[in-house]
């Protein structure tokens, strides 16, 4: 997608232009001029319609021959006190679905300050680009034969306004973002046979050139450390489990600051091992590395926009095959911290994968807290749906932090509780503790007490992304498919609360 900005003049011209109209239903000048030459085409079908200038509304409308453009579009936005920025990033979606319904190859949007209020053209601009940027990810390298038509049709958005420089520039840090998200979704989406433990570690590597440290522990240097836990769910693969570790020095690299931390499940292929999945459905396991995914994106995030913060990205990257080597149901592991546990259920491997990379993380970097991304459990896509994640803390302060940013972003999340009564859900009667509960109950929770017994006096957060690392519809920032959900709400933690010179 080709994305513009323009200075407004009054000759702004494109196949389709669109106006933002405020709940008044006024038509700005620029409006105005093109219904004036349209044989006030736009005010009549305002007239007659009952559209309402409401937030994400629209009118299209066909012009005559002759009339500087094909297409108006009047896109509602609603009262002014209301717009804020995840608004205008769904507006910016919203016309982007909408564009390509009416076939547009091309269209310019033109942003007059009065509209906007508070905000500003120039930020309203950069926003609207970006959610439409974002819903325009389209993941289509497979296809060999699809014909144009059946292809999403906007290739080129144009903004028009006054300070066209600034919105630009805007765009741009908005952007850095946004790439991050894209990468996360191209992760996610893509097949088993593509993205593996190794070639996921391959990806990680090109995060070097925007200046991450990236170190790749194999088999051989895990075994050594004595990562029992991670490296006994990949053992019935025949690609070698890797532990990733990206780190952004953004305080420059004499920086003694401890860093901030996040930690992901890899699982690039969750069959369940012998306690094998059932086969319906089991496609989707393709994106149980959901988790390490968003860890990648943010990392990207992070380096992309030179964020002033130091940041260490950890992923465990494994593939749950069951065959003659695989991990049996009643093994006993021996964990990197120590602890012992007997994996009474080889589906719930992503528990042993982050246990190994948690206990690693808080060792090795002494961070200032963990957050930890998993599709750890199909118990939270019961208790949540698919419009929240869970989320899980030993720490107030932390949990309230990610709670406002979620709602600020548009990705939200609810807290559940820890306790002692779930904890011992986890007992074993041979091991330190066991893997799944000792009923189905409070499957979400169980799952996070067992991640807990691998942090110690660290602020830690676990979120459960299960029912929200991927979508089944269309929402207004991402079509269906992976949605990179996790890397806005992480790297606007990052900038609101963790930023030096802020
Ligand atoms: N990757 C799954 C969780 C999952 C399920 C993610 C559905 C996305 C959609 C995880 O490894 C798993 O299999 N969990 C089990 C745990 C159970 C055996 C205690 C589950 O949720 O059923
Ligand atoms: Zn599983
Ligand atoms: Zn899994």
């Amino acid at each position: 997608m080709k994305i513009n900005f323009l200075e407004l003049t009054k000759t702004t011209s494109d196949k389709a232009v669109v106006f933002l109209v405020g709940e008044d239903n006024k038509l700005s000048p620029e409006a105005k001029e093109i219904d004036k030459k349209a044989n006030g085409l736009i005010s009549k079908a305002i007239e007659n319609s009952n559209f309402s200038g409401k937030i994400g509304k629209f009118l299209a409308l066909n012009l005559a021959q002759g009339a500087r453009a094909d297409f108006a579009i009047l896109v509602g936005i609603g009262k002014v006190k209301d717009i804020d920025d995840v608004s205008l990033e769904k507006l910016g979606g919203g016309l982007c679905a909408k564009l390509n319904n009416l076939r547009v190859k091309s269209a310019t949007l033109a942003v007059e300050s009065d509209k906007i209020g508070e905000i500003g053209s120039a930020n309203a601009a950069a926003l609207i680009a970006n959610g439409l940027r974002l819903r325009s990810y389209n993941f289509d390298k497979y296809f060999t034969k699809k014909p144009d038509d059946e292809k999403p049709s906007l290739v080129s958005f144009s903004v028009a306004l006054k300070n066209a420089k600034e919105a630009k520039k805007g765009y741009d840090s908005l952007s850095a973002v946004s790439d991050g998200v894209v990468f996360t979704r191209d992760l996610v989406s893509e097949p088993a046979n593509i993205i593996n433990p190794e070639t996921l570690a391959e990806e990680c590597k090109k995060l070097e050139k925007l200046g991450i440290e990236v170190e790749v522990l194999g088999e051989e240097e895990m075994y050594k450390l004595g990562f029992g836990a991670l490296l006994g769910v990949g053992q019935g693969s025949a690609t070698e489990s890797q532990l990733v570790i990206m780190k952004w020095n953004g305080l420059g690299k004499k920086s003694k600051e401890a860093p901030l931390a996040f930690v992901g499940k890899g699982v690039t292929f969750d069959t369940g091992g012998i306690s094998i999945k059932p086969s319906g459905g089991m496609e989707e396991m393709k994106w149980d590395m959901g988790g390490a995914g968003v860890v990648i994106g943010l990392m990207k995030a992070l380096a992309g926009r030179k964020a002033k913060v130091n940041a260490v990205g950890v992923v465990g990257l494994v593939e749950n095959m069951p065959s003659g080597t695989a991990q049996r149901p009643g093994d006993v592991v021996k964990s990197y911290s120590g602890q012992t546990i007997e994996v009474l259920n080889t589906d719930a491997e992503g528990r042993l994968v982050l246990a190994d990379a948690l206990w690693y993380t808080q060792k090795h970097f002494k961070p200032k807290f963990i957050v930890d991304l998993a599709t750890l459990t199909g118990a939270i896509v019961v208790a949540l749906g698919t419009s929240r994640a869970g989320l899980f803390s030993n720490d107030d302060k932390l949990a309230e932090q990610i709670f406002k940013t979620g709602s600020k972003i548009g990705e939200d999340v609810w807290r559940l509780p820890l306790a002692e009564v779930y904890d011992k859900q986890i007992n074993s009667d041979i091991a330190d503790m066991q893997n799944i509960g000792k009923d189905r109950e409070a499957g979400s929770i169980t799952a996070a007490q067992f991640l807990q017994r691998f942090v110690n006096n660290v602020p830690w957060a676990h979120l459960d992304i299960a029912g929200v690392a991927w979508s089944k519809k269309d929402s207004e920032l991402a079509p269906k498919g992976g949605t990179g959900y996790g890397v806005r709400l992480l790297n606007r933690l990052v900038a609101d609360y963790y930023e030096t010179g802020k």
